[in-house]
């Protein structure tokens, strides 16, 4: 990926075996809309509309379908029910279809005659823009300028702008403007309704899913210079021009989606049609509307790093897809896996969004924060209901989540076993609540505490000898799949019950009737104490934590006889079967106390358990390289942090692994965030401060960071140079 100014990601010359990587590298959304960076044209060879049946498999080793392209349009929140991969995001009907002929040669990217190629996303304002030279078969030359983007302010509008000069020559250019309803997720269809047609100038569909969904879109196309008119045969709008040497023709397109789950119930075409007819009135403003939006969250959070040009313009790309794919105004849904851009893992949503998203938005738009968090308290009863499947008292979050908290995760491996998803939820509220002072909103979670806590007092086992266990678990490391006295997962529980008991007496205080109506007795506390007390962290005399009871009697991995090829992952490379008995992580896992709790450790200690770990580590995970480079960056280790921390920036920018592909690894992202503000910065988290306090090591060839938080409810400007941190409240 070639890149200009810190702001700019560019794909210089059509690549075409890089296409699906470009398409989700260069999402755009607006938090209540995303969309693939496909072409509007799409790409001949690539069809949509292909019906398969995806089963459920390790997504990070997977070789998907859809090698060449993939359109995505997705409104978080809107899901279908597929027969193994249980509920997903749907893929939309994709509005942004405008195809264009010079005869009977439809424009294509990989068919056409095309010249001086570029196509960038400008990360300051979320525009795309693609421009190139078309020298159709039938003579002429046309220079071809695409722009769009989602508006951030008008929540549904994507507003395009396509502009053909004629170079050289005559030439006779046709165009359709359509909404492309031709398409599956992940090979499956869930539309149980589809209706298309044209309406005055306006293409319109509407579809309704198998979840039951509404979703309706609305589109037009217009130019001062051309009209656009109902097709004859087709429910699309064309309209043609003759361009002569010199020549040129501008035309917008806008569409409008909304939703049976807008908090207007969606309200269908006419209001539709009333926002298009708003949008075109407004055509002139809408793009420096969208930019002041983008402004306005930039202006909080810009990361600005002096002296490494290129770390700062992949900070800048993870920061927009950040920003991109969180709302800011709903709290039915979080983040899920793949940012919005792509359908991996379904649309689901993991422990990513507390250990890797929240700090991101904790510390600049607690808003948005407040919405993440929110929307495990509103899925209590799904994790009730979970629970209850499983056979336990309380409620047990799913480990990866859809919008009503009922486990979706159709590989049992993990949602079996990988129960730590519970205490990470508790976590994260604990974090939204420290980094914010709400006390009000940790009084209102005060159920997410007490129900999750009885899970884990009747999941745990309690031995005749006083002893208490967690057995048959999955640790952050899914590559070990089931074991006892997972040092994490204990650890984290052990943190839930605490914090659980530090909210319980605050509720008493606060709001008796509420303490009341929760109905904790004395046995329920009790219990928790001891369970809190109890559960066990094994170590080695030497100080190694171990992962689990029994990790050191699993064999060695012998990466060197069975992993020779490092440019592929280890799961790629062994069998599933061999891979769950060896001591080969995917992961961090132990590592992940430390970086949570940095008061908690010694150096010498992480030291010790980083030289243990680290050569077991495969970074299968893209979770993985970034808690690394906190690790090292907090131990002055300053390589070894820089390291790490590029190989976090190059996960969804290098075109050779084509990382993006299938959507962005948003986790990492947040990590990267974290890596800079908790890492090189050092700063604390709001669980282990009561104010900011920063320990900065940064990277010799840094002349200096700079960031703003909010930190309960203050908001600070941080500058760093020379390893001070100078700290301004604004
Ligand atoms: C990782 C998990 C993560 C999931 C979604 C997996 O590959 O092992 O830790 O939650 O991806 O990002």
């Amino acid at each position: 990926m070639d890149n200009r100014n810190a702001y700019e990601l560019r794909e210089t010359g059509f690549h075409p075996a890089a296409t699906k990587h470009y398409e989700g590298a260069f999402a755009q959304g607006s938090g209540y809309l995303h969309i693939r960076g496909s072409f509007e044209e799409g790409l001949l060879a690539a069809d949509q509309n292909e019906e398969y049946m995806r089963l459920p498999a390790n997504v990070t080793v997977e070789k998907p379908r859809h090698p060449r392209s993939k359109y995505g349009t997705y409104v978080p929140g809107v899901t279908g029910n597929h027969p193994l991969l249980k509920e997903e995001l749907v893929n939309l009907p994709n509005p942004l279809a405008f195809r264009v002929f010079s005869g009977k040669e439809g424009l294509d990217m990989d068919e056409s005659n095309i010249w001086d190629y570029t196509r960038s996303l400008n990360l300051k304002n979320g525009v795309l823009t693609r421009s190139f030279v078309w020298n159709p078969k039938a003579g002429g030359s046309v220079g071809c300028r695409y722009e769009r983007f989602v508006s951030r302010r008008r929540p549904g509008l994507i507003v395009q702008k396509m502009t053909y000069t004629a170079l050289s020559g005559k030439t006779p250019l046709r165009f359709v403007n359509d909404i492309d309803e031709q398409v599956k997720t992940n090979g499956y269809n869930h539309f149980t309704e589809v209706k298309k047609g044209v309406r005055n100038e306006r293409v319109e569909v509407g579809v309704v899913t198998d979840n039951g969904d509404s979703v309706y879109l609305s589109s037009r196309a217009f130019s001062d210079q051309i009209l656009f008119t109902r097709d004859s045969l087709n429910p699309v709008t064309v309209s043609e021009v003759y361009l002569r040497q010199g020549e040129s023709v501008t035309i917008y397109k806008l569409s409008a989606v909304c939703t049976s789950r807008d908090p207007d119930g969606g309200a269908g075409f006419p209001k539709l049609t009333e926002r298009l007819a708003k949008a075109a009135k407004a055509c002139g403003r809408l793009y420096t509307e969208n930019e002041a939006e983008w402004n306005a969250l930039w202006e909080q959070a810009a990361v600005t790093i002096e002296g490494d040009e290129k770390a700062q313009r992949a900070v800048n790309f993870s920061l927009y897809h950040l920003m991109r794919s969180a709302s800011p105004t709903d709290d039915r849904i979080a983040v899920c896996a793949k940012g919005f851009a792509g359908e991996a893992y379904f649309g689901h949503f993991f422990w990513d969004t507390e250990l890797y998203l929240l700090p991101f938005f904790l510390y600049n738009f607690p808003d948005t924060a407040k919405n993440l968090a929110s929307f495990r308290v509103r899925t209590l009863e799904g994790a009730k209901e979970n629970a209850r499947a499983y056979g336990y008292a309380g409620a047990r979050y799913p480990w990866e989540s859809s919008v009503s908290g009922l486990e979706q995760c159709p590989n049992w491996q993990y949602a079996d076993n990988e129960i730590h998803i519970t205490a990470d939820v508790v976590f994260g509220l604990w974090h939204y609540y420290r980094a914010t002072g709400d006390e009000a909103f940790l009084l209102n979670a005060a159920p997410v505490f007490t129900e999750t806590a009885r899970y884990w007092l009747d999941r745990v086992e309690y031995r005749a000898d006083g002893s208490v266990h967690l057995n048959g678990v999955m640790g952050p490391d899914e590559y070990i799949c089931f074991c006892n006295d997972s040092a994490y997962t204990n650890t984290m529980v052990k943190f839930a019950l605490g914090k659980t008991l530090e909210a319980l007496s605050l509720l008493r205080e606060k709001d008796p009737r509420a303490y009341e109506a929760l109905s904790v007795d004395r046995d329920f506390l009790e219990r928790a104490e001891l369970v809190r007390e109890k559960l066990p962290v094994h170590r080695r005399e030497d100080g190694v934590i171990l992962q689990c009871e029994d990790f050191e009697r699993f064999e060695e991995p012998h990466f060197e006889r069975f992993w020779p090829d490092r440019s592929k992952h280890f799961g790629a490379v062994v069998s599933q079967e061999r891979n769950y008995r060896v001591k080969a992580l995917k992961q961090p896992d132990v590592l992940m106390l430390p970086y949570l709790f940095p008061k908690r450790y010694r150096e010498e200690e992480i030291e010790k358990n980083i030289d243990y770990y680290l050569p077991y580590t495969t970074h299968d995970s893209s979770l993985s390289a970034i808690i690394h480079s906190i690790l090292f960056a907090r131990l002055g280790k300053e390589e070894e942090a820089y390291d790490f921390f590029a190989r976090g920036l190059d996960i969804d920018l290098d075109e050779q692994t084509g990382g993006a592909a299938e959507g962005i690894h948003i986790a990492n992202c947040g990590g990267v965030w974290q890596a800079l503000v908790f890492g090189f910065a050092g700063m604390l988290p709001a669980y282990e401060s009561e104010t900011p306090v920063f320990a900065p090591k940064l990277p010799k060839e840094w002349k200096s960071l700079s960031f703003r938080i909010v930190y309960r409810g203050r908001r600070y400007q941080v500058s760093i140079s020379e390893n001070n941190a100078d700290i301004t409240e604004l």
